[in-house]
């Protein structure tokens, strides 16, 4: 289903109340979301955002338990939804979650690829097993879950694809070489998606977040040089909450982020603003 585009002319006979509130413009009914990596932190608080908004789900994890939870809460408050679990280190993982999705919901509108994974250590100590399965998780299978999505999507009408990478695809992070060349190259391949797509009325965007309390960078913050390092460069000075990526998730999925494509949306804290001296 096509996502709404707002009236492109300007002037008082086109003013329109309706069409400007936010219950409209967010609105994410009768438009089906895959989300990866629904099973962690940020994955469930987008997919309870995209549900919110009236979305239907397609919720998938290599954790079927991580899912579970989610799945008895969704289902509690009466949310259409399927789980579908996926190892995305397996090469055809992509095109099997984008087709059960196709084959559940007919179409495809949205689609959050969240899931990911991260070793931290030094170069000195990294091999190529490590290199191709973070690479595999982080990024080849978010480029071919996007290219699947837009193989339906482009018969469907378009849709909204949103790539969560990090702020580690602009700056470099001590041990963390690996997973940050793999975010920096998503969001390079999030531009040439845009470029590509747009004539399918597809957009493509990416969502940056800074860091962010959850299982994946909870090792950060237990250790007290680090969770240090970062508050103090930090403006505001905490963690953020993977629920505060909600907001920017329903901008870019819905039609109130009609004319966003190719963009990544920093949610950092301000910390790539730069840093207070105390
Ligand atoms: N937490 C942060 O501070 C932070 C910062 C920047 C970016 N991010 C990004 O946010 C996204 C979500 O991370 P999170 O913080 O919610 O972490 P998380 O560990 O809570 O969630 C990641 C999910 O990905 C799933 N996953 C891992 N390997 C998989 C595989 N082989 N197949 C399928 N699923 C797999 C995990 O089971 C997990 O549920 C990731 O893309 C991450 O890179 C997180």
């Amino acid at each position: 289903m096509p996502l709404s585009i707002a009236a492109t002319e300007d002037g008082a006979e086109y003013w329109d109340l309706t069409s400007a509130a936010p219950g409209y413009l967010f609105s994410l009914r009768d438009m089906t979301a895959l989300i990866t990596g629904a099973g962690g932190g940020v994955g469930g608080w987008l997919a309870i955002g995209l549900a919110a908004a009236g979305a239907r789900l397609v919720l998938s994890d290599v954790n079927e338990e991580l899912c579970g939870r989610l799945s008895n809460f969704l289902s509690n408050r009466g949310v259409d939804f399927i789980v579908v679990p996926a190892d995305l280190r397996e090469v055809d993982a992509p095109r099997q979650l984008v087709a059960r999705s196709v084959e559940r919901y007919e179409a495809l509108d949205v689609v959050v690829n969240a899931a990911a994974m991260n070793e931290r250590r030094p170069i000195a100590s990294v091999g190529t097993d490590l290199w191709t399965e973070i690479a595999n998780v982080n990024l080849r299978s978010a480029y071919f879950i996007a290219r699947e999505a837009m193989l339906s999507m482009r018969n469907s009408g378009g849709g909204s694809i949103i790539n969560i990478t990090s702020v580690n695809s602009e700056i470099g992070l001590e041990d963390v070489s690996v997973y940050g060349a793999h975010k920096a190259a998503l969001a390079q391949a999030t531009k040439t998606m845009c470029i590509e797509w747009a004539k399918y009325n597809i957009r493509v965007n990416c969502i940056a977040p800074g860091f962010l309390m959850t299982s994946l960078s909870r090792p950060l913050w237990l250790d007290e040089d680090r969770a240090k390092w970062i508050l103090d460069r930090c403006p505001m000075r905490r963690p953020g909450a993977p629920s505060e990526l909600i907001g920017a998730c329903l901008l870019l999925a819905s039609g109130a982020g009609s004319f966003i494509s190719g963009s990544s949306i920093l949610i950092d804290g301000g910390l790539l603003a730069g840093s207070p001296w105390k």
